[in-house]
């Protein structure tokens, strides 16, 4: 059978194929860490758990409207309105199969072949991919380390940006810096999409885990023609723990997001109705049990980083306020060793049996990720590790 060109040179993710390499060692018996992964380590709160038993036993468990159960879209509209400070009704959100089919379907119904889409880079591994599978072409705007990876739109100001870029993917708390944008930054990288007449992918996935009072703000709530060229995209999967249940939702305009509907219609037809269900508990739980989490990653966060500044004669790194990685800037190392960033990775798999994510999948070389999303134990293991192989 001949592969069409569309998908004959996708690559299936970076960070699932470092998992699987762990995954094959560990079957071999050996002691491995993985500090790839990006979900966190908890399991989905009891009471979820319960609802979506109950919707399958009381017979939740067939078709519903593509966009999504009404209750779910009203309920998610309700829960934006009141913690993302701008007014959201329920045709302005579709439920989709985690924020990742969300994007997908975005950028399918809103770029053309040969259309651009600037994304501040480094960024999530998998913007790249699906903007070419809409026939797009990615053009990465490059964040800094000095700029603790900020947007900066003044070191923009000599790039060409071409007359067919259609929009801008923002995602804050970032994923892979942990970087929170603030306020005044998101005002001057709005300023400066909306005057080159692009619309706004904003995810904020990971909008709920934030440290050192770091407040997230949704691009969005700038003002009503903000948010009428925005995309909002979100999700309970990392805050509630629910990655595996693949739900999350985009809020748009609503002519958007009917024809979101007709594609995902004509494709998946909608998420699981019982995971749907489920959701609504999600949507109205109390925070407790998100701050309790985020507790605990903080408490993480703070031992890997007092880890990183014992070694920073071999690296550097930006203090993240958000999300769970740390993007440590390994230049010095790689340098003095003359190896890659992948060729680290690599390595600190076989010989450590450490698994780390490589800087290049997400556009920046010469850096690695690290996940702080495993228990206290095996980061200290982790940490050991990282050090003994710097020290070689
Ligand atoms: C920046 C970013 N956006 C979106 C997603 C996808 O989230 P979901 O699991 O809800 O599809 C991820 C998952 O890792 C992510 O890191």
């Amino acid at each position: 059978m001949k592969i069409a060109s569309r998908v004959s040179g996708l690559k299936s993710s970076a960070i699932m194929e470092i998992s699987a390499k762990a995954g094959e060692l560990k079957a071999l018996g050996k002691d491995v860490i993985s500090l790839a992964a990006g979900e966190p380590d908890f399991n989905t709160p009891e009471a979820i758990q319960a609802a979506a038993t109950k919707a399958m036993a009381d017979g939740i468990t067939r078709y519903t409207p593509a966009p999504g159960f009404l209750a779910l879209r009203e309920a998610v509209a309700e829960h934006v309105t009141r913690e993302n400070d701008f007014q959201v009704s329920p045709e302005e959100v579709i439920i989709t199969s985690g924020a990742k089919h969300a994007i997908y379907l975005t950028l399918q119904c809103l770029v053309e072949a040969g259309d651009t889409v600037l994304v501040p880079t480094p960024a999530w591994v998998s913007y790249s991919p699906m903007i070419e599978l809409s026939g797009a072409t990615i053009l990465p705007l490059p964040l800094f380390e000095e700029d603790g990876y900020r947007v900066n739109v003044d070191r923009w100001k000599g790039m060409a940006i071409p007359q067919n870029a259609r929009g801008i993917i923002l995602n804050s708390p970032n994923n892979p810096t942990g970087v929170v944008y603030t306020r005044e930054d998101l005002v001057r990288l709005v300023g400066w999409a909306m005057q080159r007449n692009l619309w706004i992918m904003s995810d904020e996935i990971y909008e709920k885990i934030l440290y050192d009072g770091a407040e997230h703000v949704s691009t969005a709530s700038l003002g009503p023609e903000v948010k009428s060229n925005t995309i909002t995209i979100s999700g309970f999967s990392k805050s509630h723990c629910m990655t595996g249940w693949r739900l999350g939702w985009a809020i748009a305009d609503k002519d958007l997001i009917k024809r979101m509907s007709a594609l995902q219609s004509q494709s998946n037809s909608h998420v699981t109705a019982f995971v749907q269900w489920a959701a609504l508990t999600a949507a109205k739980m109390p925070s407790d049990t998100v701050d309790q989490m985020v507790a605990a990653f903080d408490k993480r966060r703070r031992y890997c980083m007092e880890r990183l500044d014992r070694m920073s004669e071999h690296l550097s790194y930006v203090r993240p306020n958000g999300a769970f990685y740390l993007f440590v800037n390994l230049s010095k190392f790689l340098s003095r060793k003359k190896i890659s960033d992948v060729d680290f990775c690599r390595d600190l798999l076989a010989q450590q049996y450490l698994g780390v994510v490589p800087g290049s999948s997400f556009g920046k070389e010469k850096c690695i990720r690290l996940s702080y999303v495993t228990s206290q134990a095996n980061l200290e293991k982790a940490f050991d590790r990282l050090e003994a192989y710097l020290k070689v």
